[in-house]
């Protein structure tokens, strides 16, 4: 049997994107419970985790001005001459904020429309698609990131002693689930759907201008 999956729809109706991708990947309850167990024992490591990802992004440059130049929000503004580093307070409240989105992944127990709201909120902030208000990070480093807090992830979950190799399974396929699901909703704010382009370039190969 052929379910229709209305084109138009999933660029419009965020819990009906959700709901086609999470039956198309089999994302459940029984993966967001795995999330959930695993917060026991990752709680204590999300501190380090965010830790790595921002010298991670203090790495290159490229990534490291957006910090530099972005302090909305923030009372704290950098002095004249004042150098950000890793330990300005500017960064301590990025730390949160990162923190909350690490928490908020593997303790949610309803992916319910607040928190679908929530993960594509992050897309139209760091975006390209949406304009004022973004601060426009390249998809890139976006991916970059997404991939390396994964990876931490995938790490620790892979040597922690008191999680038999079931649970292991079921977590690591439930954070890659959760990811992709993220990157989703980050693309959301990057891509314009066919919808959107040219009709004449449409089920065309775009020419892609790094080859
Ligand atoms: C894909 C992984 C990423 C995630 C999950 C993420 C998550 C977040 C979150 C949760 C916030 C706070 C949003 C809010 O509630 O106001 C934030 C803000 C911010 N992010 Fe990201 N981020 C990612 C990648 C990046 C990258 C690669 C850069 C730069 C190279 C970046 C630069 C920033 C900046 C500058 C802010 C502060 C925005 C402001 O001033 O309000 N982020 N990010």
């Amino acid at each position: 049997m052929t379910e229709h999956i209305d084109g138009k729809r999933l660029h419009e109706d965020l819990r009906y994107r959700f709901e086609y991708i999470a039956k198309f990947i089999n994302f459940t309850s029984d993966d967001v419970k795995a999330l959930n167990a695993f917060a026991t024992t990752a709680l204590p490591l999300v501190p380090v985790i965010v830790d790595a990802v921002y010298r991670k992004l203090f790495q290159f440059d490229i990534t490291k001005e957006f910090f530099v130049l972005r302090n909305d929000g923030f009372d704290g503004r950098l002095k004249k001459d004042e150098v950000l580093t890793l330990d300005s307070a500017q960064m301590a409240y990025r730390r949160d904020m990162l923190s909350d989105y690490l928490k908020r992944l593997l303790l949610q127990h309803e992916w319910a429309d607040d928190f679908l709201q929530y993960l594509s909120r992050i897309g139209r902030l760091h975006g390209s698609k949406t304009g004022q208000g973004s601060i426009n990070v390249d998809y890139i480093h976006m991916n970059a990131t997404l991939c390396y807090v994964e990876t931490l992830l995938i790490d620790s979950v892979w040597h922690t002693e008191n999680l038999d190799n079931k649970a292991k399974k079921e977590i690591l396929i439930a954070i890659n689930k959760a990811f992709r699901i993220q990157n989703d909703l980050l693309l959301l704010h990057y891509l314009e759907s066919s919808k959107e382009s040219d009709a004449s370039t449409r089920h065309t190969a775009k020419k892609c201008v790094c080859s």
